[in-house]
């Protein structure tokens, strides 16, 4: 198994990628499973040790925003008003791609999706190592994201030799994808960043386009599944015998104002609270699977992180 260290190992992390490995990295987000972004040979060691499919292109993580423009080939008025607004921190957006960045970071899409994490080891170890370092989520392909380093080793273990251990992270679920490299911004993927916050800064967004546009090419993929049936609980009054008249031992997610009660009840936070929701998912799904042979969640209302949190339960729910 790969070795696990914190600040102590900064050197050694920023050694592994210079030379073309792999280190598992904490952000405020999700943990992510980095490389050098400009070595091709080695960000296909990330599609390898993911199980990845080749058509998902990576987030590449920088240190601030001139280390962004050097991969774009332009950087638009709202990608400059976004960036200082929210960088560094959980947004992404979807810019031109410079010609020197390698196809299997961009799964040979015309543009690249670039930010600026706020975690202070990865910040540490950027300007250490002094690359730009692509990072997707750092699960198997299809399971929850990794919000604490063990959650990372779980999944991969020896593939990778060092994980850095940031503590839990403080969002819980991944950045907001935003297009800025054609027209008005548009949410690709829902995220840490909410679409109310975007709009304060930059306005109306663009509608999501129709399902035959590409959008961000990982969201047609199976995600986030835990190994037990996740599904969304009815609001009907009997939702929850039925569910335990069907499982043996079913988990139920429930907010501060569920009436539900009984075996399997985990209290997550207040129903408006998207923040905790969002904070406590993951972890909750990889712990859960270990322990209950059916996770139910109660729906929350979409709004701020309760709609990222949403989609992510609708696309677990669906596989
Ligand atoms: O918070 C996060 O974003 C985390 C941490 C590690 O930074 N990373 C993350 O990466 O969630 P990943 O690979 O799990 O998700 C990246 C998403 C995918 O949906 C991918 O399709 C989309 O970003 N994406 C990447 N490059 C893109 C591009 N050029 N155009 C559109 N979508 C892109
Ligand atoms: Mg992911």
């Amino acid at each position: 198994m790969g070795r696990i260290a914190g600040t102590d190992a900064l050197a050694e992390a920023a050694r592994i990628l210079q030379s073309g490995g792999l280190v598992v990295v904490p952000t405020e987000t999700v943990y992510g499973l980095a490389a050098n972004a400009l070595d091709a040979k080695a960000v296909a060691a990330i599609y390898q040790a993911k199980g990845r499919p080749q058509d998902n292109p990576v987030i590449v993580h920088v240190v601030q925003i001139a280390q962004a423009k050097t991969l774009c080939r332009a950087w638009p008025p709202e990608a400059d008003t976004l960036a200082r607004a929210f960088w560094p921190g959980p947004l992404t957006l979807v810019l031109p791609r410079a010609s020197h960045v390698p196809d299997v970071v961009t799964a040979g899409l015309d543009t690249v999706a670039i930010r600026v994490p706020d975690h202070p080891l990865l910040l540490a170890l950027l300007e250490l190592a002094q690359l730009p370092l692509a990072a997707p989520s750092a699960n198997t392909s299809t399971r929850p994201s990794p919000t604490r380093v063990g959650d990372a080793v779980a999944d991969l273990g020896d593939k990778v030799p060092l994980y850095l251990d940031g503590g839990p992270c403080r969002v819980g679920l991944e950045s907001t994808v935003v297009d800025v490299s054609a027209g008005r911004p548009r949410i690709l993927r829902q995220g840490g960043i909410s679409a109310a916050q975007i709009e304060v800064v930059v306005g109306p967004l663009a509608e999501a386009p129709h399902s035959d546009v590409p959008r961000a090419p990982g969201m047609k993929y199976r995600h986030y599944a835990p190994r037990v049936p996740l599904r969304i609980l009815g609001d009907g009054a009997d939702a929850m015998a039925e569910a335990r008249r069907e499982f043996a031992r079913p988990a139920f997610l429930l907010s501060l104002e569920h009436p539900g009660a009984g075996p399997g009840v985990v209290r997550v936070a207040a129903r408006r609270d998207g923040n905790a929701w969002a904070k406590a998912l993951f972890a909750l799904l990889r712990d859960l699977e270990k322990t209950h042979d059916a996770i139910f969640i109660e729906a929350i209302p979409e709004e701020g992180l309760g709609a990222a949190v949403m989609e992510r339960v609708r696309k677990a729910a669906k596989s």
